[in-house]
């Protein structure tokens, strides 16, 4: 039946932000409210899917039906989505940090009034995407998602084979639209694939779920 098209799949979505923690009250993120990785966990539990959410640190209600583990940091949110595998998709909307501090204060670093600043030494984070492309438990249909403000296609591409995902969703962030598309509502995207790019219109963040959904069940029916 048309409204669990996807009983019987398990899917592995990550959402929101990570906080990288600086010391107890200052953390690096990057922006994203989780909107969209909350949409789509929506609508795979909709159309009849076990879903497992791993959602960093964002304001929003756990969807229907939707198994939720809260996470700050990437190196906790890697750790969460190998525990949920086996999945038959997994799609990794989360925005989640490049870099971490190199080293975490245990209290908070202070202001001593001479105007110096606190050296920040950084190392990369876990690509959780990349590491789940050559896991023994890859999930038969890895999507990721990419954040782009120009060459959206060309960047998107390049990201599908480099990481070794199926497919990659781009959504164009550049310029005003970006900041409607980060916090907002609406998103523009392009799915890429190996066969090819689909652009969808600009729609809410509910019906490019839908969308995105309706595509996965096309491909592993
Ligand atoms: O390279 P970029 O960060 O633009 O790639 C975005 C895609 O990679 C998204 O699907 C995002 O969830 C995923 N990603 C990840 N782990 C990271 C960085 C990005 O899973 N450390």
């Amino acid at each position: 039946e048309a409204h669990r098209r996807l009983f019987g799949k398990h899917v592995l979505i990550t959402a929101g932000p990570t906080h990288e923690p600086i010391d107890p009250v200052r953390y690096i993120a990057n922006r994203s409210s989780g909107k969209q990785g909350f949409a789509i966990a929506a609508a795979a539990a909709e159309a009849g899917a076990r879903v497992s959410l791993i959602a960093g640190p964002v304001h929003l209600d756990t969807p229907p039906g939707v198994e939720r583990v809260d996470v700050e940091s990437a190196r906790e949110m890697m750790a969460e989505v190998e525990k949920a595998l086996p999945a038959d998709v997994a799609i990794m909307v989360a925005a989640v940090a490049d870099w971490r501090a190199a080293d975490t204060a245990g209290q908070k670093i202070k202001k001593d009034g001479s105007g110096a600043v606190p050296p920040l030494a950084l190392m990369e984070n876990p690509d959780i995407l990349a590491t789940l492309a050559q896991s023994p438990q890859r999930p038969g249909l890895l999507i990721g998602f990419a954040a782009e403000t120009q060459d959206i296609v060309e960047h998107a591409t390049a990201k599908r084979t480099r990481k070794g995902a199926d497919w990659i969703v781009a959504n164009d962030v550049s310029g005003p639209k970006g900041q409607s598309v980060m916090g907002g509502d609406t998103n523009t995207v392009q799915i890429v694939t190996a066969s090819g790019t689909e652009s969808l219109p600009a729609m809410p963040k509910g019906q490019v779920a839908a969308a995105i959904i309706d595509r996965i069940a096309n491909e592993i029916a």
